[in-house]
């Protein structure tokens, strides 16, 4: 895994609704080896351990990073009062990302601050993506637009029925395997929607990468904090790190506990 440390200067930041935050940061070093589903772990002033956020998007050309975050905890709030013109510091690009082939017709499946890492990673397929996003309510929706806006068939879900399909983005997954074949679907968000995300995914056959969020302490392998359980390919078990090895692991490696 080859990372680095970049100050790097805030261009722009958006404020998304009421506790999501977009900053995008000049870089000319960190977004050289980047892919989507990469992440990067934020040092916040004050604070010891850095936060992992991952990459919403990047471009290598203009040398530009994006990050959409929510505000959790003192940390993330510490992150939102930032501004133009401040310099971040990170360390990235951090574990493993997604693997993708535009080429082909894959669907997306993003539960509520998983979404920000699908806009970057689906963007390359243009029509060929199929995007399905779960939120609490429509006033948590974020990225929707923006999916659309690169050509993707975006669908809605919320769990309160105020936008799009009333429930579980997981059925919006199921109607839209239903309809026609696809190649690879790609998720991130909580754990019981990566679930059944892989369960839909690996009955149908279909190649299924999940992004896992796990706390973090060192974010590059030498802390053990973030450690899961793997299945390996003779049916035993292994524990893994998340920061390392995944955060995006094929969902049939992983054992869901
Ligand atoms: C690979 C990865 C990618 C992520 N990408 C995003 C993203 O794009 N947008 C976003 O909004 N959030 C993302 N998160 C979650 C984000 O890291 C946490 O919300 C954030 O660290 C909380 O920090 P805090 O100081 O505000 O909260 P506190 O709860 O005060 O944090 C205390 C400590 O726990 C750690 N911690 C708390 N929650 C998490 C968590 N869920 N994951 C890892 N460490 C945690 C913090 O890093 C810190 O060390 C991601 C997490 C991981 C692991
Ligand atoms: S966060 Fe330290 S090993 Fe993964």
């Amino acid at each position: 895994m080859k990372y680095t440390q970049e100050l790097c200067p805030i261009v722009r930041k958006e404020q998304l609704n009421q506790t999501t935050f977009s900053f995008t940061v000049a870089s000319q070093t960190a977004v050289e080896s980047m892919k989507p589903g990469q992440f990067a772990n934020i040092l916040v002033e004050g604070k010891t351990l850095r936060r992992p956020i991952s990459v919403c998007g990047f471009s290598r050309e203009e040398g530009w990073i994006r990050f959409v975050f929510e505000v959790r905890g003192e940390g993330t709030k510490i992150m939102s009062e930032m501004n133009e013109g401040q310099h971040m510091d990170i360390l990235a690009p951090l574990g493993n990302g997604f693997d993708i082939d535009p080429r082909e017709k894959a669907v997306f499946v993003g539960g509520g601050i998983g979404v920000p890492p699908l806009l970057g990673a689906s963007a390359p397929y243009g029509a060929n993506a199929t995007v399905l996003l779960g939120f609490r309510s429509k006033d948590a929706v974020i990225l929707a637009d923006e999916c659309r806006a690169n050509g993707a068939d975006v669908r809605i879900a919320t769990d309160d029925g105020s936008l799009g399909h009333h429930g579980f983005v997981t059925e919006l997954l199921a109607a839209r395997l239903e309809e026609s074949p696809c190649d690879a679907v790609y998720a991130c968000g909580p754990k019981p929607m990566l679930r059944l995300t892989a369960a839909q995914a690996e009955k149908r056959g279909i190649r299924c990468m999940v992004s896992l969020e796990e706390r973090m302490g060192c974010g590059v392998g030498a802390c053990l904090v973030c450690a899961c359980k793997t299945r390996t390919p003779d049916g035993g078990e292994k524990y893994l790190h998340v920061c390392k090895n995944g955060p995006v692991f094929d969902s049939r490696e992983v054992i869901w506990e």
